[in-house]
């Protein structure tokens, strides 16, 4: 056990969100809404009660991508830790960080560890630092409570250490292809040549599975899907109606990728105060709140060294429903 005046010195949380605009996001949050279909970007889910409910998700029976992901990085971390050699631990997305766990088991046998989690949830990034903390001897801390962008805009650089940015759980999966164009742009500027760039990404597989995944017979997804909409009224002074709504989550395999809707049950108006703005609602009508691309590993690898990360080794379990790819940046 570590007492709690070394643990304060191990610890930094920084507060990026704190210097979010609400007017500009708001303005962001509205277009979405004025689209067809309606758009809500899924970065809502996740307040206190939205990253409770997905840890939930990871433990669904029908949810593999979890424990798929955790069993390749529980397998394999020791051999990515060996190909990079000590390096700094910037993960986007962090969540709980508790995959992440095999990977500073793995990253311990170097001495003194930098971890580096960014999450918009500060509730979730509070209690991982707090119990990674108390789990690792020789660990430092530095959470940043922000967006990706903000995040890579407040690392240091240059770097001393090698770089490796971590982005597990197929979060990849939620932005659109042009989406994943800016966040690769964006994140690439703060890799020097010679880093790393792991990405744990959810492969293309039957219908079936993939909608069991997100439509589980318990309804947590679905209350992880409605939970946005508390969220937003809190957020934004909203009077959605949760009980006005419905979970539906289907795979377009056109596409190849799941999508989540709420479903509007009856005609309605729903007013932002905070925005002074009331948007329309038609009964029938769909809201997207999150897309969940399924990926061909050959066509990822080479999309990604048209972003400048060239695959060093790619890693994956015997029913290949995963996949997890080391690149370094060129
Ligand atoms: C699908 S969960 C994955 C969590 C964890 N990496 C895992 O594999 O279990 C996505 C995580 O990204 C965070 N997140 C979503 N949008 C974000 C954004 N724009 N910037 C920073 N974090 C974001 C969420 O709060 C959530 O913890």
């Amino acid at each position: 056990m570590i007492a709690s005046a070394t643990l304060a010195q191990q610890l930094q949380l920084v507060y990026l969100l704190e210097k979010e605009d609400l007017a500009e996001t708001g303005k962001q949050f509205l277009a979405g809404l004025r689209q067809t279909p309606k758009t809500i970007s899924p970065r809502y889910f996740y307040d206190a009660v939205g990253s409770d409910l997905f840890e939930k998700i990871c433990d669904l029976p029908e949810y593999y991508p979890t424990r798929t992901e955790a069993s390749i990085l529980k397998q394999f971390a020791p051999e990515i830790a060996a190909i990079t050699g000590n390096a700094e631990l910037i993960e986007l997305g962090s969540g709980s960080s508790t995959k992440t766990r095999f990977l500073l088991d793995a990253y311990q046998t170097f001495g003194q560890l930098d971890y580096v989690p960014v999450d918009v949830s500060a509730s979730i990034v509070e209690l991982a630092a707090a119990s990674l903390l108390k789990e690792y001897q020789n660990l430092t801390v530095t959470g940043l409570i922000g967006t990706y962008e903000q995040a890579i805009a407040h690392l240091p650089d240059p770097h001393d250490l090698p770089r490796m940015l971590i982005f597990l759980g197929s979060t990849l999966g939620n932005f659109s292809p042009s989406e994943c164009d800016q966040f690769f742009a964006h994140t690439r500027r703060s890799l020097r040549m010679g880093d790393y760039f792991l990405l744990g990404v959810d492969r293309h597989k039957s219908t079936e599975i993939l909608e069991a995944a997100y439509n589980d017979r318990q309804g947590i997804t679905a209350a992880f899907n409605l939970n946005m909409l508390t969220h937003l009224n809190q957020r934004y002074g909203g009077n959605f109606d949760v009980k006005n709504f419905a979970h539906r989550a289907i795979y377009n395999t056109e596409k190849c990728q799941i999508e989540m809707y709420l479903d509007c049950k009856k005609s309605q108006s729903v007013h932002f105060a905070a925005l002074d703005t009331t948007i329309e609602f038609a009964a029938g009508e769909s809201i997207l709140t999150e897309i969940s691309r399924k990926f061909h590993v050959d066509q990822l690898q080479t999309y990604l060294v048209q972003q400048g990360l060239k695959t060093v080794k790619m890693w994956g379990d015997r029913q290949d429903y995963f996949g997890l790819v080391l690149t370094q940046a060129i």
